[in-house]
């Protein structure tokens, strides 16, 4: 059908101006009086609306009137003209009603609860709110590839369905094709009868076969879906999310650390440059504030502290924490946020957790209680990335895998990376949401995915 982009309108207007064009798109919001009437025009190209200025003695009224009404689609050939108020709008001279709506169209309002749309997933992006997350997500999305495609990191494809739980916490989703009724004696009988011959399930991260891949290209990344069955029903957990895993070789943990703060500060930038409008549009709606947040974000240094540090301040900080601080505990969400939005009011890096309470992949501290590993926590978030130094010593790797009850004949391919020309390697997993929830100010996980799926939800 040709038409022009509404974007294309407003960016390259000079070549459009009082000239007659064709666009295509669904009305947002409508007037009507006596003599004219008025169109919002959104084709999703941009988040700004054209407005269609409608005037019942140039347009055959019949055909104006099926094009009021919220939701309807609509082709639209008329001049574009200078206004005071819209900067550009079009004065119609004929429309053709592609798609009508009826008026049980949910989307009636100008506003609705984020809530309310949750509950109709289908047409939110026919909102100005999910238009700009999923602007944001797809410019965000780009800059990543764009990031690493300029740093020399190949992209690799790792498998969704495997047999390894990367992170050990058994929050597997299982993947069968066995009747749910099959009658096993064992469980070896069970997945005998399966599949894969074998017990399967969906990824919960993508980095032991990038750790592979890295270790014949040296650097690469994966970006892709990742599954985890947890049962935590909170605003920042999701049960499929997309998850960016670089890894490198010949890289420490202070090397990594540097990398992806300077991943972060680009990626962000890139926003900034890319997305002005919806920046602003968040700016108003999700978190006032917001783009000097990112300005000083891309501008300061993060944070790097050690865990044990951490414990002391959280000890020092006079708080009433629910969940008790000791030495050993793992972080809540509570401690992230005092030490992220009360402490250092920054993004922060903690580094050398102890071992007990990480994975079984990264590399013992010569003290042996710690791990070279961080998390990066962002105010009003928390984590946002996983990272560490893998551990490279093949009888230490067996003996974290052994204290956590791993069978070691599941991973002998990932064994041989280690027994085969094993080097220094470093990686970190960026959760796509995360990011950008912090982008944007979105505050519930739900709201930046297009089918968000949590425990109990589908
Ligand atoms: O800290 P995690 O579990 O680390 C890993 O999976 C490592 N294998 C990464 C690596 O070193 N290659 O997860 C990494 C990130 C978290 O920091 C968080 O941003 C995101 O993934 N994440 C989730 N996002 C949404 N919903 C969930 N249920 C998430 N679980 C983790
Ligand atoms: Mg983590």
């Amino acid at each position: 059908m040709k038409h022009t982009d509404i974007k294309d309108l407003f960016e390259n207007s000079d070549r459009y101006l009082d000239g007659s064009v064709t666009v295509c798109g669904w009305v947002r919001t409508w007037r009507d009086s006596k003599g004219i009437s008025f169109i919002e025009l959104n084709d999703g190209t941009c988040l700004k609306n054209l407005q269609l200025v409608i005037e019942k003695n140039i347009v055959d009224e019949n055909t104006v009137k099926p094009a009021l009404a919220t939701g309807t689609a609509l082709n639209v050939t008329g001049i574009l003209v200078q206004s005071e108020r819209n900067g550009y709008e079009l004065n119609v001279r004929e429309i053709t009603v592609l798609g009508d709506c009826p008026q049980d169209y949910p989307l009636q309002k100008k506003h609705h609860t984020l809530e309310f749309l949750r509950t109709i997933p289908h047409l939110r992006p026919r909102t100005r709110f999910f238009e700009a997350v999923l602007a944001v997500r797809s410019e965000l999305s780009f800059a990543i590839h764009n990031y690493f495609h300029r740093h020399g990191y190949k992209y690799v494809h790792t498998p969704l369905i495997t047999g390894s739980d990367c992170e050990g916490a058994g929050e597997m989703f299982r993947v069968t094709t066995q009747p749910w009724n099959v009658k096993a004696g064992s469980e070896e009988e069970y997945y005998d009868g399966d599949f894969f011959g074998v017990k399967a399930g969906l990824t919960v991260s993508g980095q032991l076969e990038g750790e592979i891949a890295a270790m014949g290209l040296g650097r690469i990344y994966t970006f892709g879906p990742t599954f985890r069955a947890e049962h935590s029903n909170t605003t920042r957990h999701a049960a499929e999310f997309w998850q960016i895993e670089p890894e490198v070789c010949f890289c420490d943990l202070h090397d990594i650390i540097e990398n992806a703060e300077d991943f972060i500060k680009s990626i962000i930038r890139d926003v900034i440059a890319n997305c002005p409008d919806e920046l602003a549009f968040f700016n108003e709606r999700t978190e006032k504030g917001l783009i000097e947040k990112l300005k000083n974000v891309v501008e300061s240094d993060f944070v790097k502290l050690k865990y044990t540090d951490a414990i002391d301040i959280l000890k020092k900080s006079g708080k009433d924490f629910k969940f008790p601080v000791e030495w050993g505990c793992d972080l809540q969400t509570e401690h992230e946020r005092y030490l992220t939005e009360e402490h250092f009011k920054k993004p922060v890096f903690v580094t050398d957790y102890p071992a007990g309470i990480k994975a079984f992949y990264m590399k013992l501290n010569p003290d042996n209680k710690t791990v070279a590993a961080t998390d990066l926590l962002v105010p009003g978030i928390g984590e946002i990335i996983g990272c560490s130094e893998r551990e490279v010593d093949l009888a230490k790797l067996k003996e974290a895998m052994l204290k956590r009850n791993m069978p070691l004949e599941a991973y002998t391919a990932y064994l041989d990376t280690r027994k085969f020309g094993s080097v220094p390697h470093s990686g970190f997993g960026l959760g796509l949401e995360r990011i950008l929830m912090y982008i944007t100010g979105v505050q519930n996980i739900r709201d930046t995915l297009l089918y968000p799926r949590t425990v109990g939800s589908l």
